[in-house]
């Protein structure tokens, strides 16, 4: 398993509104692929295109190219439920369901995939899931209680399980952190570390130490003004894009001179 991701010519609309143009990338397999840019140039919106989540949204359409292993995600006949499958995500905000456990938290997905599995394969993947999410260790004397019972970071790590538990190939993750503290924070970061020899994964962040920390190669997304569309202006080895970049806009914006 490694799944690499290439994304041809890719034009992101919102109804007349044009929010992303000519994005062009390749994601490599196995590693963490970081999105930096001001607020508003499109992070989000084009993250979401990576697993047809953007045309969940009315009017959400996209122009291009998603090639995950080479095949197209916008390719006729393909099922977005099964796109999702392949690639998860995990959002902003911690989102356990309320009024579910713990572990059928981390079954949800699992569920929803309607795959039936005896209870003991069941136990097996909540244990694997949340182990490989850090959080075993911290939650396997009360799996019964509810998720949402957890600390902010807990749940996050919760809401990482899940997505894992379907075994995807890639994990999308936007601000995963900017709702935790600090220490959370850490905690996350060496979990993305570690995901990293399993799975494809990519981050938006607004933390450029974040970025910096966690990330093997960095896009830098950018507006040149407000209602124009976002682009990306430049994508590199992470050390290259802030050590030295090749555009003049990166080095304005990781510098701290706008954004
Ligand atoms: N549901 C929506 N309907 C219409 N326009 C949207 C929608 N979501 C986002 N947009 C617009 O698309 C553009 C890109 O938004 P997006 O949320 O992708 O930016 P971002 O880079 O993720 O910003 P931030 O760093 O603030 O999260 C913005 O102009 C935004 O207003
Ligand atoms: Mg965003």
């Amino acid at each position: 398993m490694s799944t690499r991701i290439d994304v041809n010519d890719l034009d992101i609309f919102y109804g007349a509104f044009h929010a992303v143009q000519g994005v062009n990338m390749v994601i490599e397999p196995k590693s963490v692929t970081a999105f930096i840019g001001p607020s508003g140039c499109g992070k989000s919106t084009f993250l979401r295109t990576l697993n047809r989540m953007h045309e969940v949204i009315p009017g959400g359409r996209v122009q291009g190219e998603v090639l995950i292993d080479g095949k197209n995600l916008y390719g006729p006949g393909v099922d977005p439920v099964n796109v999702r499958r392949e690639v998860g995500m995990v959002f902003q905000r911690p989102n356990p369901f309320p009024t579910m456990s713990i572990k059928e938290n981390v079954l949800a997905g699992v569920k929803l995939n309607s795959k039936r599995i005896s209870s003991a394969a069941a136990d097996d993947l909540v244990e694997r899931s949340l182990r490989g999410a850090n959080l075993w260790t911290e939650v396997k004397d009360r799996l019964d209680k509810p998720g949402s019972g957890l600390s902010g970071g807990q749940q996050q790590r919760l809401c990482i399980a899940r997505a894992i538990a379907v075994q995807p190939e890639v994990i999308l993750m936007d601000e995963p952190c900017s709702a935790l503290d600090p220490i959370s924070t850490l905690a996350i970061e060496d979990l993305i570390n570690e995901l990293k020899s399993d799975y494809t994964v990519v981050i938006v962040t607004h933390n450029m130490q974040q970025a910096a920390r966690v990330s093997d190669r960095t896009g830098f997304f950018n507006l040149e003004a407000t209602g124009k569309p976002g682009r990306l202006v430049e994508m590199d080895e992470t050390s290259k894009i802030f050590n030295n970049p090749a555009q003049q806009a990166t080095e304005d914006y990781i510098s701290g001179r706008f954004g």
